[in-house]
């Protein structure tokens, strides 16, 4: 008998996310599934009645009842933009009122009131925000996200929110996987000298980022009123030239060859995508982009226009869906219901959205060989919810369904409880 830490067992399905188990729901289920974990790694997964036999549990092991559950791997957020300070729910209204966001925009709201905002914080003031929103997001079943900085957009404010998620990431379970986004918008001061901040991004920022190793990633908001396509394309060579990998904020509220910059730079994702073109759909597919689409924007912007989901799939682009939780264009934690948004806005299915928020998400993130699925040798990132199958999971939706987070073989995350009176 081989002794572990964590054993999960009887669980109705076990969605390994795995090739290696075939079935015909394509998320490798295993029925009367169980999983074994050691040092925070999957050591065994298969049928509950091989496991009883072969493993047993070490002092201090743990052993939880999946029976009539469902067990997956950890959600993984691929795109927020978590550290900021403020909030826009007065934005919010007035849209319902007819205001478009660009319109709000150019009325001095957006994301420039964000950076006001944000700069005037402290670092323990923005930790304590962005502290409650991992915890949210955690109890959401989320065990990995992407971050992004460019609510700063000086050097000292970017540095700033990148060292705050550094922190965050010492003292909370939920890893983050940082990304620079100094090219969000050009900040008020610049407004009249554009060219002086893309210099700023490109000598000063860019290189003191990667010195100081606080992203991995550098991201780009290609678009009419952020960043033309050659400026995206200066800002992203720089940070490659630097060692940060790119990414875009490409298409959302115009067309503007976004996707076709992605694949051209080599990005490993392209998000947003509302107005992607059909080249871009191809070349996407061709250099392996992942598109990381955001329900949630266009669901809270009341936007008609989605971004062409099924297309995608057709063309073989691999979909990855996010929250995009931000103050202006997306106030939200819930992954989950991003899936339910995927499901009914994008005409995603069940199995898609799961695969988006779980290996399609690692994959936008180069994570995929780490997370995202439940193999052996892999970390041991794993949700236990209490619904009978996968489907139910978009499916019942705007509730809760988490009932166990596990993190790197750690139960970091147990569903609270309603006490009687
Ligand atoms: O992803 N597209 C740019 N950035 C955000 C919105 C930021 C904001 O409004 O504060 C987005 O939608
Ligand atoms: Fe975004």
């Amino acid at each position: 008998m081989i002794e572990v830490d964590l054993i999960i067992k009887n669980a109705d399905e076990l969605l390994t996310l795995s090739p290696f188990f075939k079935d015909e729901s394509r998320l490798g289920i295993i029925r009367n599934g169980a999983v074994a974990i050691k040092e925070g790694r999957i050591f065994w997964i298969g049928r509950a009645e091989e496991l009883s036999e072969r493993f047993t549990l070490g002092r201090g092991g743990q052993e939880i009842d999946a029976k009539g559950k469902t067990v997956m791997p950890g959600l993984i957020d691929a795109h927020t933009h978590l550290i900021f300070a403020g909030s826009r729910e007065n934005e919010f209204e007035q849209r319902i009122q007819g205001l478009s966001y660009l319109e709000i925009a150019d009325r001095g709201g957006g994301i420039l009131s964000t950076v006001e905002a944000t700069r005037k914080a402290s670092f323990d003031e923005l930790f304590s925000l962005g502290k409650k929103r991992l915890d949210r997001m955690l109890s959401k079943g989320v065990t990995t996200l992407e971050a992004k900085s460019g609510y700063g957009l000086s050097l000292e404010d970017e540095l700033k929110i990148l060292q705050v998620m550094k922190a965050l990431q010492n003292n909370h379970p939920v890893e983050i996987v940082s990304t620079f986004l100094g090219a969000h918008t050009v900040p008020r001061e610049f407004r009249e000298a554009r060219d002086r901040y893309i210099k700023l991004l490109a000598e000063e920022m860019i290189p003191r980022v990667a010195q100081e190793k606080l992203a991995e990633f550098c991201d780009v908001f290609c678009e009419e009123k952020a960043f033309t396509l050659e400026e995206s394309k200066e800002i992203l060579e720089t940070g490659k030239r630097y060692g940060l990998k790119p990414k875009i904020h490409a298409d959302q509220l115009s067309p503007g060859g976004g996707a076709e910059l992605a694949a051209e730079v080599g990005a490993s994702s392209a998000d947003h995508l509302e107005y992607v073109s059909r080249e871009g759909i191809k070349k996407m597919a061709e250099k392996g982009v992942t598109a990381v689409l955001l329900p949630g924007a266009s669901f809270f912007l009341s936007t008609k226009k989605y971004p062409p989901a099924r297309e995608m799939v057709e063309e073989g682009v691999s979909i990855s869906l996010a929250t995009d939780l931000n103050p202006g264009s997306s106030m939200t934690e819930s992954l989950p219901l991003m899936m339910t948004m995927g499901c009914t806005m994008f005409k995603m299915t069940p199995r898609e959205v799961i695969q988006g928020t779980t290996i399609h998400a690692a994959r936008s993130m180069g994570r995929e060989k780490e997370i995202g699925s439940l193999e052996i040798g892999k970390q041991a990132d794993v949700l236990l919810l209490d619904i009978p199958n996968y489907r139910y999971f978009p499916y019942h939706f705007g509730v809760d369904h988490v009932e166990v987070v596990i993190k790197k073989g750690k139960v970091v995350c147990r569903r609270s409880e309603v006490h009687a009176p």
